[in-house]
Order: C-alpha cells, then structure tokens, then sequence
C-alpha cells in the first residue's frame, strides 16, 4: 500500500506513529547536537544512521561517489514535488532560493550572494574554466590525481584555446613538498592554479591555505574542486584566499543526486566571465532593441532558466541535517573511522595509498593488496561481503577506495578489514 493511501486510511492519529522511524529520535538528540558529540558514541550515531532509508543489506563505502540522503531530504523533494504539481509551477521564488543559499553559505563561511546553484561539481568547474579570461600560452597548475570532472574542461580548453596544463603527482607524506612541487613549476606563463580540497584519488587534504597563499604571492588565479569536501570537513572559502569553489550536493552533502554548488567571491564575479545566461542570470529590465541588460549583481548570474526546484529544497533540508548535528562532530566521527580503518589495513599488512598523517588523510583512503590487482579485489569485496566501494584507477594508483560517513560505523570498519584479511589469502 503506497504511503500515502496509507495516510488517508489511518487519519491524522496515525500519522506520528508512522512517521516515527523517520525522525525516530533525531529531536531528542539536538540538545546534545549543540555542542560536542563523541566520535566513539555508537548509540548516537546508530541514531543517526535510523534516519537513512538506506538499505543494511550491503555495506555502503561510497560516499565519495554518492552520498546516501536521509529521510528528510527525500520527504521534502517529495512534498515539494507534490505541492507544485497540483499547481504546475516552477515553485522558483526570490526567498526560498535564499534561504537555502544561507544553509550552503553557512557551510562553505561566505556570503549568501557568492553562491549559485548547479547541477553538479562538474558544471562548476566548466563555469570557471570557461569563465577566466585566460589568452593563448597561459599555463594551469594541477595535479595527477584530479578526477575526471576536473580535467576534461581544462583538457578541453587547451586544445580549443592553446592554454598549457602543467601537472605535479602529489606527494603522500608531505603538505610542504606538494606547495614547493606548485611552485616549482611556476612562471610568468603561469596563470591559474585549480587544485581538489581533497582529492578524489586517495582522499588526501590538500593544504589549501597555504596554496592559497602561494597563489596570491604570485598573483595567480585560484579555483578549488570542492567535490569531496563539504559535508565531509570544515571549510571556510574565505579563508583559502581561493576565487571560486565547487562542489556536488550529492555527495557529502548527502543532497538530491542533480545538485551542485559553486562559490565565487563577490570581487571575482566579473573576472569569471558567466558563459551561460538567460532567465535568472539577470536583473531589472532588458531589451533587445536597444542590447540593454544587466547581470545579476550576484554569484546567481551563473544560474540560468528552468531547474528542478524540489531537488533544491530537498539540498536545504540535507544541509539543515547536517548542520543540525554539526559539521565539526561529523568530521571527527569521519576522521576517527579512517584513521581506524588505516591503522587496521597497516596491522594486517595492506598497503596504504592515502596520506597517513592525520592532518592529510580524510574521511576516504585507498588501498591496495599485492595479490590480487584491484578490480579483482573490488570484485571480491562486493561479491562475498556486500561491501560497496571504489576501484579507482586516477593517478595510476590502482587500489580500492572506502569512505566514511555519518551512517557508517566502526562495526563497518571491522567488515571491511575481515574481508580484506580474507582477500589476501586468494
Ligand atoms: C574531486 C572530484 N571532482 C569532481 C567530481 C565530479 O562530481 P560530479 O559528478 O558531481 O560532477 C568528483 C566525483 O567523484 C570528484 O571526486
């Protein structure tokens, strides 16, 4: 019986005691939420873990890849979708967009107007890829280990536009030698750094402080791929020193899959040229007769027609989760299960392809074994134990991903490492 006959059947009364697995106990929790939340305190995030509908069947270590949305984030796409439906409407309106603006800007420590709703992390890497003047011969500083999202467009761009991407491999063991691996191949061709917070590969955090200020003694401009970070770690844009940040909001930030958000900082919002505009993008009066228009005076000008808005208030409601609990006490609760998870696969003599240092290392590390190449492990893994993870080939580094986040557990971390004993008896 569908939910919500279910509903009309049973009148109001039974509305609450349905509806209960949902939030089972998540009002209860808050006033602890307000403050420090012990990464070891199982029962309340086993709590947390109630308010996913996501299946206990297989071991989910994806979140690199998808986050999991909690029930009320699915509720409101629903109830959103339900509302606008009756009427057929957009449903876009000037105040929810900035209410759920503020949620994001809260997260990412900016102002509500340098943030823009996308359709993923790859959409904000084209928009400010395409969107810096660059000229024919600049140079791009990145990485090897940069997912495909944050390659094809600069690829692109250097083919169609003769930019010339210089690349560095990361090192695992040390944020100082990855600054001096930038600065080394800086010079006056040098145009832009575009560097993962954390990258896709091995999960490591790259100093992006420090790269930060490295950009600006040089006067380069600066772009972050976000895609691995927000909901995941603090971040604080502002302080990065970075022109603009991407990011997906279904990924840490446990959102409806389709949603993205880029920040770009009010002063860089004409540099970054906004390729793509239409309705939304503008403000005011325009006319074709005369070429009168005006760009939105904010980071909206990179918004342009028609979106999905139910997938935007469900983004909101994520977010308002998320905050709720705090993004510190899920990072540490994130952190202290891949630092378990390291310190397990070293006991048992796995090879550790993330950074192991506590300060470089997140919430998702890569591993491999010498006897079995790593898409026969993925398969094993999946196949006898139901675990759900990465195979990641970026940076030629070839092992297995796992992520951590607030729905997992240390009885997780456990399973993944019995069955990584038993992949090594293969
Ligand atoms: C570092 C990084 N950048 C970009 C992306 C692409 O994300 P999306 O598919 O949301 O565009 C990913 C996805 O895994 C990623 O890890």
């Amino acid at each position: 019986m569908k939910r919500r006959n279910f509903f009309k059947l049973a009148g109001g009364g039974f509305a609450g005691i349905f509806s209960l697995p949902k939030f089972k106990n998540l009002p209860a929790l808050l006033p602890r939420v307000n403050g420090h939340i012990d990464p070891s305190d199982e029962k309340f995030w086993s709590l947390i873990r109630d308010q996913f509908p996501l299946t206990t069947e297989r071991t989910y270590l994806n979140t690199g890849g998808l986050g999991a949305s909690p029930y009320v984030c699915i509720d409101a796409v629903k109830s959103k979708m339900d509302e606008l439906e009756k009427i057929c409407e957009p449903g876009h309106n000037h105040q929810l967009w900035h209410d759920i603006k503020e949620k994001a800007a809260a997260i990412f420590h900016c102002e509500t107007d340098e943030m823009a709703y996308t359709r993923n992390t790859t959409e904000g890497v084209n928009i400010v890829c395409n969107g810096f003047p660059f000229e024919k011969g600049d140079e791009v500083i990145t990485s090897t280990h940069e997912h495909v999202g944050n390659t094809i467009s600069w690829l692109a761009r250097q083919k169609r536009d003769g930019i010339k991407m210089k690349v560095f491999v990361p090192s695992m063991t040390s944020a100082q030698e990855n600054i001096d691996r930038i600065e080394k191949l800086i010079n006056k061709r040098t145009k832009a750094i575009s560097i993962s917070h954390v990258t896709t590969a091995s999960g490591q955090v790259m100093p992006v402080k420090k790269i930060g200020e490295l950009a600006k003694a040089y006067n380069l401009w600066y772009f972050i791929d976000g895609a691995q970070s927000p909901g995941m770690l603090p971040v604080d844009v502002h302080e990065t020193g970075c022109h603009a940040y991407a990011t997906s909001g279904h990924k840490w930030l446990i959102g409806p899959k389709g949603t993205g958000l880029i920040y770009v900082r009010k002063e860089y919002l004409d540099l970054i040229d906004a390729k793509f505009v239409g309705a939304y993008s503008n403000e005011g009066h325009f006319d074709m007769r005369t070429g009168e228009f005006h760009i939105n005076s904010t980071a909206q000008r990179y918004e342009y027609g028609t979106v999905n808005v139910p997938l935007f208030v469900g983004l909101g409601a994520a977010m308002d989760f998320l905050l709720k609990i705090g993004i510190d006490n899920i990072w540490k609760r994130d952190h202290a299960m891949a630092a378990a998870f390291i310190d397990g696969l070293n006991r048992i003599g796995a090879q550790v392809l993330s950074p192991q240092h506590p300060a470089e290392h997140s919430a998702m590390i890569t591993f491999k074994l010498k006897n079995i190449e790593y898409g026969e492990l993925q398969k094993f893994l999946a196949e006898k134990y139901n675990l759900r993870t990465r195979g990641i080939y970026e940076g030629g580094l070839n092992g297995i991903r796992i992520s951590f986040h607030l729905y997992n557990s240390f009885n997780e971390v456990e399973k993944v490492l019995h069955a990584v004993k038993a992949a090594q008896k293969l």
